[in-house]
């Protein structure tokens, strides 16, 4: 090919697509200049064997072939796509419906504020799965093989002897088989239990487990923590009161108590006249968890905590029935 032919190609190539008479035979012209098979790296090929004089032009008109090309064909293109909107109705020059932007779910804000708190004490989050082994959900958290949680009725088990995990504390026996102490984690996630569904109750819900582990730490450790975490979730002037309680896993044990939110502890409707809402359970690791998990309980002494992100979400939005949290109706999903 030499440069006359060459020309010739170009005013041929830019008439086909001028003339092109929809887009399918404009995708044609396409095809066949600027294709990885078409006219022009056939061209580039060529390059090598155009005599040195009529290189320069040669290559300087390949390069106008592709560029015009590309341009005629770009604008034939929005043409037909402009002709196809008009003919269906569509005036292109109109401004665009806002959708409007999606809001988190409250579940997914609150738990990101709880992981937050414990972030900034150097918590990291650690995950487990929701199917679990009966030893990591009861045997390795000292559970007595005739708990009531045990039981049929309150928990799923499957086919196999797994069951789905009624809390979130076997993600503590987990991380501690695989990790050396010190330990800090905080864990989100669901759980599973034999509810039946009313105002307060979901067969599935969520939990935000929570695990210090060290030489040295005490119960004064649990409640600095648990005090600050309440001051950053509720504000600086939440009082905090730890109860007495039992939980297999932890020795001794407490649950952790916010004046309520509403009336600031002076006693209303919502805290039915206490000043005090239950928010969590916590407690210093019972040495038999630590026996499980093959950590050292005489130089080693950690504390515990878990709480339920319904509860919580539903306290701090006032919402009366936790179904509404999973009927995904846009209408009460907006306002958060
Ligand atoms: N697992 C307990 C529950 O589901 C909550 C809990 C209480 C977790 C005390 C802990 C703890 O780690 O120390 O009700």
């Amino acid at each position: 090919m030499n440069l006359q032919d060459l020309i010739a190609l170009k005013e041929k190539a830019l008439n086909e697509a001028q003339t092109a008479a929809d887009a399918a035979a404009l995708e044609a012209v396409r095809i066949a200049y600027l294709g990885r098979k078409g006219k022009l790296p056939e061209i580039m090929q060529e390059l090598r064997n155009v005599s040195p004089e009529e290189r320069p032009m040669f290559g300087k008109t390949a390069n106008e072939l592709k560029n015009e090309l590309t341009d005629i064909i770009k604008a034939k293109q929005s043409s037909f796509s402009d002709g196809r909107a008009a003919a269906a109705g569509f005036d292109l020059t109109q401004p665009g419906q806002w959708q409007g932007l999606g809001t988190r779910h409250p579940i997914t804000q609150i738990t990101d504020r709880i992981t937050q708190i414990f972030q900034t004490l150097g918590f990291t989050v650690a995950d487990g799965p929701d199917v679990e082994t009966v030893w990591n959900n009861f045997d390795a958290l000292n559970t007595p093989a005739d708990h009531p949680s045990r039981d049929e009725q309150d928990t799923f088990y499957l086919k196999n002897g797994d069951l789905m995990r009624c809390h979130t504390s076997p993600v503590q026996v987990r991380y501690m088989m695989a990790h050396k102490p010190p330990v800090r984690i905080i864990s989100p996630g669901r759980c599973y239990r034999r509810d039946t569904p009313d105002a307060t109750h979901s067969a599935n819900f969520h939990q935000v487990e929570g695990l210090f582990v060290d030489e040295h730490v005490s119960l004064a450790d649990l409640k600095g923590t648990l005090s600050y975490f309440a001051r950053e979730l509720m504000g600086p002037n939440v009082k905090v009161r730890f109860r007495p309680h039992f939980f297999p896993f932890t020795e001794p044990s407490v649950e952790v108590d916010f004046t309520c939110h509403v009336c600031q502890g002076k006693g209303c409707r919502v805290c039915k006249n206490s000043g005090w809402i239950e928010i969590l359970g916590a407690g210093m690791v019972d040495p038999n968890v630590f026996s499980a998990v093959g950590y050292d309980s005489s130089t080693l002494s950690g504390f515990a905590f878990g709480m339920g992100i319904e509860r919580i979400t539903m306290i701090l939005y006032g919402i009366h029935d936790i179904r509404n949290l999973y009927e995904n109706d846009v209408r009460f999903l907006s306002q958060f």
